[in-house]
């Protein structure tokens, strides 16, 4: 297993995805690469997987570590909301398997050149795709108090975000918020409570994600991405999402139950006028959380949630 980044759930990705010899599989958020090297395995001797990332340093890594599947792997620098025109130019038009599991790897959250963690610090740059868009740096040198304090309530459900906003923006008439460890030690300062107790850190790891999300575009990028899925799927095939937060899990949950439901009329509209029929069946409970054993092993899986769907002939 790749040293680095535990991949979460494995056993249920895979027994959900049931990767088959001959398939296709899109594994959306490459990472380290451990759950692509577990379904390559699963779809030995010649299934095939398209593994794509946002992070040229994970599409790198990856190539060479899983170098011994050959063409077996295919692997794409891209972000996941470029799916619908990714995958087909790839030769993956049409899949058997697409699995996301959102967020950030372990590699990333370690690298202090790009200020994820505010335990590892560094430039707060935060972006997947350093190519594209802002660093968070950026954000918190040009949003004004009110522009902060929405982006740390929406993407952190932070609730001292009007402070922590206030802060930022009196902090900057001196010297602009740079580093991890500047954001970390700023949040630390003027959130409530006592600064021994463990809420603090929550405040730092709600006020990083926000950023995080805010600079990748994570939401938008989500929705893109689940709707691209549900178009390659073949019928029979399967959708698997690991989530980290109650934000990606929403939106997850909410996509897949109106894809079970199809239809979009109001309810009062006595028949059906859209047409639509559903698209995706649930294979599992609605949601699958990891065990206590893996939890003991991997503390990163503990927020996980997995939500899986099978395409339907619609
Ligand atoms: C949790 S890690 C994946 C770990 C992987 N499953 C493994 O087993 O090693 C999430 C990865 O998704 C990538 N990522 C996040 N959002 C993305 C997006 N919109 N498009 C492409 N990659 C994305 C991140 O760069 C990160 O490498």
């Amino acid at each position: 297993m790749e040293e680095g980044h535990l991949p979460v759930m494995t056993d249920e990705v895979i027994g959900t995805l049931a990767p088959q010899p001959g398939s296709l599989q899109i594994d959306a958020t490459v990472g380290g690469g451990g759950h692509t090297e577990r379904i390559l395995e699963a779809a030995s001797p010649d299934g095939r997987v398209l593994g794509l990332d946002a992070d040229e340093a994970a599409i790198a890594r990856v190539a060479q570590r899983l170098a011994r599947f050959g063409d077996r792997l295919v692997l794409r620098r891209a972000n996941f909301r470029e799916l619908a025109a990714v995958a087909p130019a790839a030769g993956f038009a049409a899949v058997d398997g697409m699995l996301f599991d959102l967020g950030l790897s372990s590699f990333q959250l370690a690298d202090r050149e790009r200020g994820f963690g505010f335990r590892t610090g560094g430039p707060l740059d935060m972006r997947f795709d350093a190519s594209r868009g802002v660093p968070a740096s950026e954000l918190l040198a040009t949003l004004d108090a009110d522009e902060l304090a929405a982006l740390f309530r929406r993407y952190g459900e932070e609730p001292a975000a009007w402070r922590i906003a206030r802060a930022i923006v009196a902090a900057r008439a001196t010297a602009p918020v740079r580093t991890a460890e500047e954001l970390a030690a700023l949040v630390e300062r003027v959130s409530p409570g006592n600064p021994r107790l463990r809420r603090r850190i929550h405040a730092a790891t709600r006020v990083f994600q926000a950023l995080r999300i805010a600079v990748n575009e994570e939401l938008d990028a989500l929705e893109a991405g689940l709707a691209a899925a549900v178009d390659l799927l073949r019928p029979g095939g399967r959708l698997v999402v690991l989530s980290y937060h109650s934000l990606e899990d929403r939106i997850v949950k909410r996509f897949i139950a109106a894809e079970r439901r199809g239809c979009t009329c109001p309810p009062e509209a006595p028949v059906c006028v859209c047409g639509r029929a559903p698209r995706l069946r649930l294979v599992t409970r609605p949601s699958l959380t990891p065990s206590d054993t893996e939890i003991d092993a991997n503390p990163r899986a503990r927020s996980a949630r997995l939500r899986a769907a099978e395409r339907l002939a619609a």
